[in-house]
């Protein structure tokens, strides 16, 4: 008997609007896969790219991108610069020979819990669909989940 895939997904959330929704969406009760590990940032432009580098390694098989709809971030433009390298990151895994899609971009605002929770549940079926991503097949090397935490730290 095989067992089901459950993947390991790693959420990068603004603090003005998707971690924001996501505390709406629990205290609405609204249900999502719980399959996500939510990081807060300050802004979707406080992520490094070496971050969602580091969650993959670490074992994640997905990572989303949150944050402000574009024109609503606080820090001006920093969603845009989170695009731009949302865009360079799924390029890079391609050219590693990984599933772009495994990296994912949604634009949520604090009063969109519903759909924040929509739109986990529908990556995360994404992402069951893909399988495992396992990156010691493309490094020869196994890293706990560990690395991610201490990035963020
Ligand atoms: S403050 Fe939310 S993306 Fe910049």
């Amino acid at each position: 008997m095989s067992e089901k895939f459950e993947p390991v997904i790693v959420g990068f959330t603004c603090n003005w609007c998707s971690y924001r929704a996501a505390d709406a969406a629990g205290t609405a009760r609204v249900k999502y896969a719980p399959n996500v590990r939510l990081i807060r940032l300050m802004c979707s432009g406080r992520l490094d790219p070496t971050f969602v580098m580091k969650a993959l390694a670490g074992g994640a098989d997905g990572v989303m991108i949150t944050g402000c709809h574009p024109g609503d971030c606080h820090y001006i433009e920093q969603n845009y610069k989170a695009l731009r390298r949302f865009l360079l990151l799924r390029r890079t895994l391609k050219g590693f020979g990984i599933e772009p899609e495994r990296i994912k971009l949604v634009w949520d605002s604090a009063a969109e819990g519903m759909k924040l929770g929509h739109e986990i549940d529908a990556f995360v079926d994404e992402i069951r669909a893909l399988g495992p991503l396992n990156w010691p097949k493309w490094t020869g090397q196994a890293h706990p989940i560990e690395p991610v935490m201490e990035v963020t730290a």
